[in-house]
């Protein structure tokens, strides 16, 4: 079968993929796709691009491949990096390990409502909804209209709002939900300048319930770099308590998760 791609798909195609040696992290390695090895991965690229090609051009399709595996998230995200470098600010989705400990915050029983910002290509989603209970309600909070639309696809069991963290408030109330249980952060809050870090976090806070909680992520490497330390600083300002989490190695880069809460 002939395949007809976009220059994005083209583009994805030939951008590095990561693989781990086991679901939950092992060694963390790049590789480019290899055709010439008639690679599985390469193989699945084509097929769930030539999806994503034949939905853009509003041809009927069959939904084949609706939950992509990390190695199908990769390109997406990649795509994604490389039209808003100002946005995305990593160099992969978050791994497993850090999304796990990320989601620790979300309530595992009873009906939370769980906020999650800035959901790329959904390695966080996926962890948060491992955690939700049946009767919980997920928001997701993305920026990027086409990552938005992937995530509609690939997590049909959460609500994907278009828009921007800095308009929280206004998303989650127009989204109908009252009480924000948990939100979790996969902001790149290195690339903000201070009055839009300053922002987003009031937003976020304006959204919690009482008794709420707010996890997000720092590269360990760049904890000490002054960025950082201004944000940790700002986090200090806008919660009573702010925990740092053990150091995620199996992430690239490291990282480490922040828990904040307000009494
Ligand atoms: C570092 S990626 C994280 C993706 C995913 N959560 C993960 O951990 O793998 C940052 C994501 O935040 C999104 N983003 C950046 N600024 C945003 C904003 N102001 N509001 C909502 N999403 C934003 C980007 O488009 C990108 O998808």
């Amino acid at each position: 079968m002939s395949v007809t791609t976009s220059p994005t798909t083209r583009a994805a195609l030939r951008v590095p993929t990561c693989a781990r040696s086991a679901d939950e992290g092992g060694l963390f390695f790049w590789e480019y796709p290899r055709s010439e090895a008639s690679g599985v991965v390469t193989e699945k690229l084509r097929a769930e691009q030539a999806r994503k090609d034949s939905h853009q051009h509003s041809i009927q399709h069959t939904s084949v491949m609706t939950t992509p595996s990390r190695a199908l998230r990769l390109p997406v995200f990649v795509a994604a990096a490389l039209r808003r470098p100002g946005t995305v600010g990593a160099v992969a989705p978050s791994s497993p390990s850090l999304c796990r400990v990320l989601a620790e915050i979300v309530p595992s029983t009873g009906a939370p409502t769980v906020v999650e910002l800035g959901a790329g290509t959904g390695a966080v989603s996926t962890a948060i909804q491992k955690r939700m209970p049946a009767d919980g309600r997920h928001l997701a909070v993305e920026i990027d209209a086409e990552l938005a639309s992937h995530l509609r696809e690939s997590h049909p069991g959460m609500q994907v709002l278009h828009g921007d963290a800095a308009d929280l408030h206004t998303l989650i109330t127009e989204a109908g939900a009252e009480t924000v249980n948990a939100v979790v952060s996969g902001l790149p809050w290195s690339l903000f300048g201070e009055p839009l870090q300053r922002r987003i976090l009031r937003e976020v806070c304006r959204t919690m319930s009482k008794d709420a909680v707010f996890s997000t992520f720092a590269y360990r490497h760049a904890t000490g770099l002054a960025g950082a330390r201004r944000f940790r600083t700002l986090l200090d300002d806008h919660f009573d308590e702010v925990v740092p989490s053990h150091t995620v190695w199996r992430n690239l880069p490291p990282a480490l998760v922040y828990v904040c809460r307000n009494h």
